[in-house]
């Protein structure tokens, strides 16, 4: 099961998301919005961000205008990895190297072709279970260096 979460910037691409996601057959729960009408963009980081701790999704998916707020929101939950990805290359990366837990895109900045292809790779890429990687994502949750 997906999270999905979009602000009135991200709501146009997210509807590409969803309809890509059914002809997949890919579960995913919407959280909204649910128009383009002007709306904050934490409040569905914050659903989605919740919806993943809780084990009721194992991703998620967050759309603004920018991927920049919405991604920053999500990240001060504990546990949540939120990664903006607006290329395939960084999309792949960061679930290997981070075991990103979320992705984030900007509906104005990536148009849906190359938007699609990052979902599916933020999707079907596994975590590397590197020691380094899992050592690496350890220390992200404390102060200490
Ligand atoms: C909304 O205008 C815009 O600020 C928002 O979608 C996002 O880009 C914020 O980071």
């Amino acid at each position: 099961m997906i999270a999905l979460g979009c602000d009135h910037g991200g709501f146009e691409l997210m509807q590409e998301v969803k309809a890509h996601l059914t002809e997949k057959g890919v579960e995913f729960r919407d959280f909204g919005t649910d128009s383009t009408e002007a709306t904050d963009y934490p409040i569905y980081a914050k659903r989605v961000a919740k919806a993943v701790l809780s084990g009721e999704c194992e991703k998620g998916i967050l759309i603004c205008g920018t991927g920049i707020g919405i991604s920053i929101t999500a990240n001060k939950f504990k546990g949540i990895r939120c990664a903006v990805c607006h290329d395939v290359f960084s999309a792949e990366a960061t679930r290997q190297h981070n075991d990103a837990n979320v992705l984030a895109m900007g509906g104005r900045v990536v148009g849906p072709g190359l938007a699609l292809m990052i979902v599916d790779t933020f999707l079907n890429t596994e975590f590397s279970n590197a020691p380094r990687h899992i050592n690496r994502i350890r220390q992200m949750e404390t102060e200490e260096e």
